[in-house]
């Protein structure tokens, strides 16, 4: 079946934070919304229909994780991955941040220190300083277009470090990191007795160039010394559904996990997390492989649009995801001018590189997961900013 991914749909009246937040954070109407990272396609059929068939049910009583639940997470992390999982390495989470929170909850102490690499999804030092952690910030390195680590910077700043939260893939740079790079980390977390928590959340959306290595699927140090954070909802566009997961091969860690969990009274999950994420992962290939598809034309769209029209912001290639990176040092502009430029001049709303940390100043992050026809539309808009810059 081919899907059509061109279909606008109007979201409006549906309370999306896309949507709905450019009025309350820009306190306008006029941008066209391409950041928050959900897709603005139509979620996956096949999810929309088990979700309707359950309903049809009427009854929406409290529900146990499904049977399918378990073999559809087994069956996709061996099929996609070749991770071996069992039930008991696996626990419901609320969401990926609320996962990550709660490990800093249980395996960190007020005062401890936490490294992220940054740029990072901003939720990773504010959910460490929200519980009095301290953050290091760890910068990755831009070299020739792609982002990587400075491994002697990370080796020396680890040191004191009592947990790192890994973005992998990673958000905003879309980097797929490779095997002998979480290698690397996986030998000086354990060699230093720093605990990796690893957020997976974007790993179904890697290219299909590039090699999604689950974290804990590197190394025997990565096995025992980490915790993965997953979830469908990037992927098949559900991430309102609340849809995570965790996996923590490492007995004794899961079973301070799952503590952490009843603590906070999260576990129970939620029946449409179970039927969503079944009817995702059994029946998802083919969708997924259509989407990648359409979300990577896009990006050679937009980049070449931009070598030839704007040439002053650069396209930093993600290999995985529909989040896509912007240099725009090149325009030369203070931030707060840039941030003016995509607004009043460009009318988009966009976010804020600096957001994602100090060395995010003079980029912008662009949301490419929509109908060809909105990208070209803010393509325009972009080129007619730049013409009268
Ligand atoms: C790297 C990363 N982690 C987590 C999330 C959000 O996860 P959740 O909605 O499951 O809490 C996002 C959303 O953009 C993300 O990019």
């Amino acid at each position: 079946m081919r899907y059509n991914f061109d279909e606008v749909i109007d979201r409006s009246g549906t309370d999306a934070e896309k949507v709905e937040g450019v009025k309350i954070f820009w306190n306008r109407t006029d941008l066209l919304p391409m950041w928050v990272a959900d897709m603005d396609f139509r979620t996956a059929p096949f999810i929309v229909e088990a979700l309707r068939e359950r309903l049809d049910h009427e009854i929406l009583g409290y529900t146990f994780r499904s049977d399918a639940w378990y073999d559809s997470i087994i069956e996709w992390l061996k099929q996609r991955f070749e991770w071996n999982v069992t039930r008991e390495m696996l626990n419901f989470s609320p969401g990926v941040v609320p996962g990550f929170t709660m490990a800093i909850q249980q395996f960190t102490q007020p005062g401890d220190k936490i490294m992220v690499q940054t740029p990072v999804y901003h939720p990773f030092f504010l959910s460490a300083e929200r519980n009095h952690r301290e953050v290091v910030y760890n910068p990755l390195k831009l070299v020739d277009g792609r982002y990587e680590m400075d491994m002697p910077l990370f080796e020396a700043q680890i040191k004191d470090c009592k947990m790192l939260i890994l973005c992998n893939p990673q958000n905003p740079s879309g980097r797929v990191w490779t095997k002998d790079e979480l290698q690397a980390i996986a030998k000086i977390c354990y060699e230093s007795n720093v605990l990796v928590v690893s957020d997976e959340i974007h790993a179904d959306l890697t290219f299909p160039q590039y090699r999604h290595y689950p974290f804990a699927t590197v190394s025997e140090e990565a096995r025992i010394n980490s915790i993965t954070l997953m979830s469908p909802s990037k992927a098949f566009n559900m991430p309102g559904l609340s849809t995570s997961y965790a996996v923590i091969p490492n007995e004794e860690l899961c079973k301070r996990y799952a503590e952490q969990v009843a603590i906070n009274s999260v576990g129970e999950g939620h029946l449409f997390a179970f039927l969503s994420v079944a009817a995702a992962y059994s029946q998802g290939t083919d969708w997924l492989h259509q989407v990648l598809a359409y979300v990577q034309e896009n990006i050679d769209y937009m980049d070449s649009f931009l070598k030839v029209h704007v040439p002053k912001i650069k396209v930093i290639r993600p290999q995985a995801s529909y989040l896509v990176f912007l240099d725009c040092r090149e325009l030369g502009l203070s931030q707060e001018n840039l941030l003016r430029f995509f607004e009043d001049g460009a009318h988009l709303a966009l976010n804020n590189g600096a957001m994602f940390g100090a060395n995010g100043e003079g980029f912008m992050r662009i949301n490419v997961g929509c109908p060809r026809v909105t990208l070209e539309q803010a393509m325009k808009q972009l080129r007619d900013a730049f013409l009268t810059l």
